[in-house]
């Protein structure tokens, strides 16, 4: 099977690729404009293999889409190219109309093209996966906010389709929900929080969700106007090894590291479903070859963390790994690490809590995180540790240990 990949020199795409080349005997068409979030460094394990190949493509640009699917002829695309930063998006939300929005209808419109001219065998096998994200939902009550009934579809617990823990109706169990989600589900009023699950309105809050609402319903449309065969994926937060340091785990490896502040956007508090990188991929390529047409999955860690959660776990982590001689950082503020912790100004229109339903894909298709918060992110860590230490600082913290 070849799969046109398109973003993926981005943080997910990458993964994706580095699953399939490593793990199956599939090929890789890799579409990449390669903006600033972009990088071929993370494709380094796979790019000699000969089943590996890369277009650098602007998705906006229809000619040049053409050619690849004429050139190509793929039997599948994992659409994951996208402007991808919430701060950026309320900064400066034209890009991103233009990529998730026109480079999304873009796309759909040369498959579809090249769908068309098909044999009648290929035609059938052939599959559009759009890889979306939880944030399309809106948000979801928030273990200390008494006053969020109403507030907006996804926050409705009396909705019929929200999946809530704890009660009977289209639920899993509490014990199988519960393990690993944290502090979000210590008590009773806690474990009737809801989840999204594919049924949840969408409700999306900024910009760059708006944007990726409106992507995900033009493939919708494209399905049931002209029967082209789309799968959409929606994913919690990813963490893991090449992000890009403008997102939260990173930047908060990177700052440390360099005794710059660490920025908290209002109380911390916010919650996300944090999902491993690489859990994701494998998700991704299971929807991709297994997946039903028409089909939407929610893919979720079972990771419930507070953002300050979050980076404490960071800081506790950094002053286990960078050893003291060379701490300079930690050595010089009494708090170690979490001195450099300061509370801004909120981000406007946050998102307070996101939760993932994933039992659909789970019993469908049989997949289900494997990586704990706990030893995914000691992983993560260590994975810039390791870049930082010998590609970027040089010989500054050669003597650091463990890593
Ligand atoms: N990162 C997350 O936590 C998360 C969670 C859920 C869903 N998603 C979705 O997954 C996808 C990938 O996310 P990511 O975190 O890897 O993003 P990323 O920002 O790391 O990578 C995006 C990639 O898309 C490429 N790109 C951007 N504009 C392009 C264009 N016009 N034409 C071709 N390529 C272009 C960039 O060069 C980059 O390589 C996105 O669609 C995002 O919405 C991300």
């Amino acid at each position: 099977m070849k799969i046109l990949v398109t973003g993926g020199a981005g943080f997910i795409g990458s993964a994706v690729i580095r699953h399939i080349i490593e793990n199956t005997q599939d090929s890789v068409i890799n579409l990449d404009k390669l903006t600033y979030a972009g990088n071929l460094e993370s494709l380094l394990a796979v790019s000699d293999n000969e089943r590996y190949v890369f277009e650098q493509v602007d998705i906006c640009d229809r000619a040049e889409l053409d050619c690849v699917f004429k050139q190509h002829q793929p039997d599948a695309v994992m659409h994951l190219a996208a402007e991808s930063h919430v701060d950026r998006s309320i900064d400066g939300p034209a890009e991103f109309m233009q990529t998730n929005i026109i480079g999304t209808y873009n796309l759909l419109e040369a498959a579809r093209a090249y769908w068309n001219e098909l044999d009648a065998d290929r035609k059938q096998a052939f599959r559009f996966h759009h890889i979306s994200t939880d944030e399309v939902y809106g948000d979801l009550p928030h273990p200390n906010d008494e006053s969020y009934v109403g507030r907006g579809s996804a926050r409705q617990m009396d909705s019929e389709n929200q999946s809530c823990v704890g009660q009977p109706s289209g639920c899993q169990s509490d014990s199988e929900h519960n393990v690993g989600r944290g502090s979000a589900r210590q008590n009773e009023v806690q474990q009737e929080l809801p989840l999204f699950t594919e049924q949840t309105s969408y409700a999306p809050s900024s910009p760059y969700s708006a944007s990726k609402a409106s992507s995900d319903h033009l493939v919708r449309a494209w399905l049931r106007t002209y029967g082209f065969p789309t799968i959409i994926t929606t994913s919690s937060n990813n963490y893991g090894p090449y992000q890009f340091p403008e997102k939260l785990i990173p930047m908060v490896i990177l700052n440390s590291l360099e005794g710059k502040d660490l920025p908290i956007y209002g109380k911390g508090d916010q919650i996300r479903d944090w999902l491993y990188v690489e859990d994701h991929a494998r998700a991704l390529y299971k929807v991709v070859t297994e997946g039903v047409i028409g089909e939407t999955y929610n893919i979720g860690g079972h990771n419930e963390k507070q953002n300050i959660e979050v980076v404490h776990t960071i800081c506790d982590l950094l002053e286990e790994l960078v050893p003291d001689n060379n701490n300079s950082i930690a050595a010089g503020n009494q708090q170690g690490f979490k001195g450099l912790i300061t509370y801004v100004i909120d981000r406007p229109g946050h998102d307070v809590r996101y939760a993932i339903d994933a039992s659909k894909i789970e019993k469908e298709l049989g997949w289900k995180p494997e990586e704990s918060f706990e030893n995914g992110i000691r992983k993560t860590v260590e994975w810039y540790l390791h870049k930082k230490v010998y590609e970027f600082i040089g010989n500054d913290y050669q003597n650091t240990q463990n890593i």
